[in-house]
């Protein structure tokens, strides 16, 4: 039975049991592609954040290891005070024994995720950057003795990627770690892959509605060209910042010279090069406001009351409201009374919180004369993220900030990163380019040392937004197939193309190969592979011209009535996909959308790969110009595969259709 479940995914990877989140420590070594990853050992759902393993030896079909690396228990009896839980990173191959643990040791990096209650950091949640080794090919782990390499005194630093820097005949190394708050990549750099220093930031710019995540950053040559070499900055944007919603990946186009990167893709100056005053005594550790309705800073290291704490003094200045995991609670911070001397009060505002387990509302207020005069709210500290209240009409008034904070769960915590005051209105600027305009694709990294120069990335096929609601049972979450990635000029843009790694051709079934005579449809749809392919795991590659019609597409349906819907639409100009039908049963408010994005047309031909499995779609525009990642939970049973045109004529140019193989054995 195990990898028969009717919704578990034939040609991607997914765990036996439990949790899975982000890839980890992508690595090629020795024969064998590695692939770690986020995985709680104990749960379905996130928790107890360990590294599990998976091998393989053509990107393709994944063995599943032992647990690579473990969370450290709890030295108390209070569950939430784990000691440490091991977050993302990567995996590099220390071929000349640069950190000498040994020639060939395998190198992890990854981020100490030290719950407040852990013994190191007593009633402070920190985030650090740790090492691991391993002398055997990537089977058994050792930490690093000088365990963590980077601690900057911070709660949200983490993902460590580590890349090496080829100048001439020199090479180092270089770790990029997100401030996922503040909405910047920290980039260090190191010749022994123990020592690191910090070299420079990149951020915060383009989309910085969601936190930061998951960097990754490596050279491409432009449209093939090796004298034409571009690097490429992968940023994962948190629940709320992409444009399905939830959590996506935006990327940059660049230029690194081993110590700062700069991005074309962008305009004008990052977003925080603000003027304006900065509210008095801010910076200068917020002492002046006040806490109502919970006690501040009376944090019982294991009880269940919520705690309020005001923290300077590290990287940053934050006014942090932040609460311990499972508990209801509500927070409340005045500020002093001030004098409005300008238009427009600024607030940039931030938070983190897992939305799998627990919601968190926040409110920020404007008291004249003791009176609510301006509010904002939003469903999390991340959604109120560069948001102004105009005041003109109360210039000269008396006034006072108040920050509500609900929280019903999890780990959260807000944080203030500046307030100003202006007479001009603030616009962030947004020139995003994103990888995947599906909903289901987060934090992809690359694999280290490939062979023949290749990039290859994969992600986590999901979305914080409703992760933990994905109706699974006995295991949660699957990666994407892996994608070659390369740099294409498109409508004279540089940007981004992906498709499948070619090993995925091996999975086609040639025995069931199928192809439609080229047809006309006018307003109508025509099976595809009827009686001829089961669709449930299939590649599908049609090629359509557009006449009279406003849309075209290939519809995969059940015998339950049930259909996701694959198109493309004229009047939008996008790729999309429609899952609003595509579901047995109700999953979450967000999961029933139809998500697009934007494809461009030359000779009216519109090309679509689309690779479906048990529970999910790839598909890939033009030649993996546009991609889109969507899971789908239909009833069990026959599915059945259509191409349609509506509002009007297209002609299939070509339809093929195979059969994948299981990668499971
Ligand atoms: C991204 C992420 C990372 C973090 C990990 C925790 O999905 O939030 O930033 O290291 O998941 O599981």
């Amino acid at each position: 039975q195990l990898y028969q479940e009717p919704d578990r995914n034939q040609s991607r990877f997914s765990p036996k049991e439990n949790w899975l989140n982000d890839p980890n420590g992508l690595v090629y070594a020795d024969g064998t592609y590695h692939m770690f990853y986020q995985y709680n050992p104990n749960g379905t759902g996130w928790g107890f954040m360990s590294w599990g393993h998976a091998t393989s030896t053509d990107l393709v079909h994944w063995d599943e290891q032992d647990l690579a690396l473990s969370y450290q228990p709890s030295q108390t009896t209070s569950a939430d005070a784990l000691t440490e839980m091991i977050f993302s990173g990567s995996a590099v191959l220390d071929e000349q024994n640069l950190a000498g643990f040994g020639d060939n040791a395998l190198l992890a990096f990854y981020t100490s995720h030290y719950p407040k209650g852990s013994p190191q950091y007593p009633g402070r949640l920190i985030q650090a950057q740790s090492l691991a080794y391993s002398l055997d090919g990537g089977t058994t782990w050792a930490r690093y003795e000088g365990n963590p390499l980077i601690d900057i005194g911070s709660a949200d630093f983490r993902d460590p990627k580590v890349i090496p820097y080829i100048d001439g005949d020199s090479k180092k190394w270089v770790m990029l770690v997100t401030l996922s708050v503040e909405r910047k990549v920290a980039i260090y750099e190191s010749t022994n892959l123990i020592d690191w220093n910090l070299a420079s930031t990149f951020g915060p710019v383009n989309a910085v509605d969601g936190l930061w995540e998951m960097p990754d950053l490596f050279p491409l040559p432009v449209d093939g060209d090796e004298n034409n070499v571009k690097w490429v900055m992968l940023l994962s944007v948190g629940d709320g910042g992409a444009p399905n919603g939830g959590s996506g990946v935006q990327y940059f186009v660049g230029d690194f010279d081993g110590t700062t990167f700069t991005a074309d893709n962008t305009q004008g100056e990052a977003v925080e090069a603000h003027d304006g005053e900065l509210f008095e005594d801010f910076e200068a550790g917020y002492g002046q406001w006040t806490v109502i309705g919970e006690a501040f800073g009376s944090s019982p290291a294991e009880g269940t009351l919520p705690d309020q704490q005001m923290v300077s003094g590290y990287e940053g200045h934050h006014l942090v409201n932040s609460y311990r995991n499972g508990d209801a609670s509500t927070g409340t911070l005045t500020s002093e009374t001030f004098t409005i001397n300008a238009d427009y009060i600024h607030f940039l505002i931030g938070g983190g919180h897992h939305p799998a387990t627990g919601s968190n509302e926040t409110t920020f207020n404007l008291l004249v004369d003791g009176q609510r005069v301006e509010s904002a709210t939003g469903e999390d500290a991340e959604q109120l993220r560069w948001h102004s209240f105009d005041v003109s009409e109360y210039r000269g008034d008396e006034a006072k900030l108040r920050i509500v904070d609900q929280n019903t769960g999890g780990w959260g915590h807000i944080n203030v990163d500046h307030i100003w005051f202006s007479d001009e209105p603030f616009e962030p600027q947004d020139t995003a380019l994103w990888m995947d305009y599906g909903p289901d694709f987060y934090a992809p990294i690359t694999f280290d040392n490939m062979p023949a120069d290749r990039r290859v990335a994969m992600g986590w096929a999901n979305n914080w937004r409703y992760a933990g609601a994905i109706p699974t049972s006995g295991w949660r979450g699957s990666m994407s197939l892996a994608r070659e990635l390369s740099l294409e000029t498109v409508d004279g843009e540089i940007q981004l193309v992906q498709t499948p790694v070619r090993e995925v051709q091996d999975l086609r079934d040639e025995s069931t190969y199928t192809a439609l005579p080229e047809v006309t449809l006018d307003n109508e749809s025509t099976p595809l592979g009827e009686g001829l392919i089961d669709p449930r795991v299939a590649e599908v590659n049609v090629r359509l011209t557009l006449g009279s019609a406003d849309e075209v597409g290939i519809r995969l349906e059940s015998g339950e009535g049930e259909s996701l819907t694959i198109g493309f639409s004229v009047e939008e100009g996008a790729l999309f996909v429609d899952r609003r039908k595509a579901n047995r049963q109700f999953i979450h408010p967000d999961f029933n959308s139809l998500y697009e994005g934007p494809l461009s047309v030359t000779n009216e031909e519109v090309e679509i790969r689309v690779y479906f499995d048990r529970s999910m779609v790839e598909i890939f525009g033009n030649g993996g110009e546009t991609v889109l990642a969507s899971r789908f939970f239909m009833s069990e049973g026959e599915r059945t595969l259509h191409l349609y045109s509506k509002g009007g004529a297209a002609e299939v140019s070509s339809a093929e259709a195979w059969e994948l193989t299981s990668i499971w054995p």
